[in-house]
């Protein structure tokens, strides 16, 4: 496995390391890209495989979904997560972000308000607002360790204008696996406020040994009725940059809107996008994932240590993701003199947390998907940043 051999990935168009010096003035030269949410290391093999064949062939003409493809996202889903899925069920986005503005393209309209839980993934936001819609920001409770859902709360927020929910599951920043209980409290809220639940669950495959992820069609099967589920091998495999998703929507109305939107766009996914994902939703890519995990474990223990013996700093423990959620609230430091630190100091991109909405102000988010020697030098650097606190 591959995930500790380093690649240098400066000057290859990652967004993570080539745009860190604009968006965080940290140097590539020596500085550690751990912000956006992408791996550095090479993909499995098998999608590797998939994807020289068809360079080697050559031929880019138009290309279709096919059966196979179709049916290696059934097959993943039935394997990895017990959840039963029909192929037709299936369409193709370009990446979640792409799915998540069609949704709000296709569900909302101007003036329309749609639910977030906060701390969360700030492209919700953003996607919300950039739409002309409002966003109804509800914030999540932070319980020691984890967060949990307050929906009496949540419903006195509500303006009444609201269509949909945007839910992040596994939750991005702070990596938490939602029960099935909150997944039925949460698809409740939902039918009673007659809102269309758009389920991300782009994290669920990366779950950390001793924890299991529902996905909310196995937890809340009659919100089927009204859940649109994201998924993709984006994260799972570090092809993000193939820009394909999907969204799998068993509800025929809903999905049939859907499809009409898609058709009006002339969307069609890329041939290789297809094709890798193909390959990725296999036995070999689930081996590849396993490993992945433990490695990640490793990754996520050290950081965890390291960060943590600096007096102040605290790093959630992870459930899920690679992304560490890391409050410098206990140092007592402003939000700009701690950024400074890891920014200036520690020469290290990390993504802000006051972009993830209300709660997220003490935090930074570090990206662990990465080589065991990276992570030892990010420990490294950041003791060394704060040492004047130990
Ligand atoms: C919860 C969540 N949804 C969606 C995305 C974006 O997905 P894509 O790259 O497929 O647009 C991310 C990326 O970090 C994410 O964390």
């Amino acid at each position: 496995m591959t995930f500790n051999t380093p690649i240098d990935r400066r000057g290859t168009l990652s967004t993570k390391w080539d745009l860190m010096e604009k968006l965080y003035g940290v140097s590539p030269d020596d500085g550690l890209a751990m912000w956006t949410a992408d791996c550095d290391y090479q993909t499995a093999p098998c999608v590797r495989d998939a994807l020289q064949r068809a360079v080697d062939h050559g031929a880019f003409g138009y290309s279709w979904q096919d059966e196979t493809y179709l049916g290696a996202i059934q097959w993943w889903m039935q394997t990895r997560h017990n959840w039963p899925i029909e192929t037709d069920w299936i369409l193709t986005t370009q990446g979640l972000g792409n799915g998540i503005a069609l949704c709000l393209d296709v569900w909302t309209d101007p003036g329309d308000a749609v639910v977030i839980f906060s701390p969360v993934y700030h492209e919700f936001a953003n996607k919300i607002k950039n739409a002309g819609r409002a966003v109804t920001e509800c914030p999540l409770v932070r319980d020691g360790d984890t967060y949990t859902l307050d929906l009496d709360d949540a419903q006195a927020r509500l303006t009444g204008k609201e269509k949909l929910l945007i839910w992040c599951s596994p939750q991005n920043p702070s990596g938490r696996i939602w029960t099935a209980g909150e997944l039925r409290a949460l698809a409740d809220f939902a039918r009673k406020n007659g809102l269309i639940i758009v389920s991300d669950e782009v994290h669920h495959d990366l779950i950390m040994p001793g924890n299991t992820f529902t996905p909310m069609a196995v937890a809340a099967p009659d919100a089927q009725d009204r859940t649109v589920y994201l998924t993709a091998a984006s994260k799972t495999f570090n092809i993000a940059g193939q820009r394909t998703g999907n969204m799998i929507i068993p509800d025929e109305t809903l999905r049939s809107a859907m499809r009409a939107r898609l058709k009006t766009i002339d969307y069609n996914p890329s041939a290789l996008g297809v094709r890798m994902v193909t390959a990725a939703y296999s036995a070999p890519g689930a081996t590849w994932v396993d490993a992945q995990v433990a490695h990640l474990q490793g990754n996520r223990d050290l950081f965890d240590a390291g960060v943590n013996a600096i007096p102040g700093v605290h790093s959630l423990p992870l459930q899920s993701t690679y992304l560490a959620w890391v409050d410098f609230a206990g140092t007592g430091m402003t939000r700009e003199d701690f950024t400074a630190r890891v920014e200036r100091t520690a020469k290290i991109a990390a993504s802000h947390g006051n972009g993830f909405g209300a709660g997220g102000e003490t935090f930074l988010r570090f990206n662990l998907g990465t080589s065991r020697s990276v992570i030892e030098d990010a420990v490294a650097r950041l003791q060394d940043a704060f040492g004047d606190l130990q």
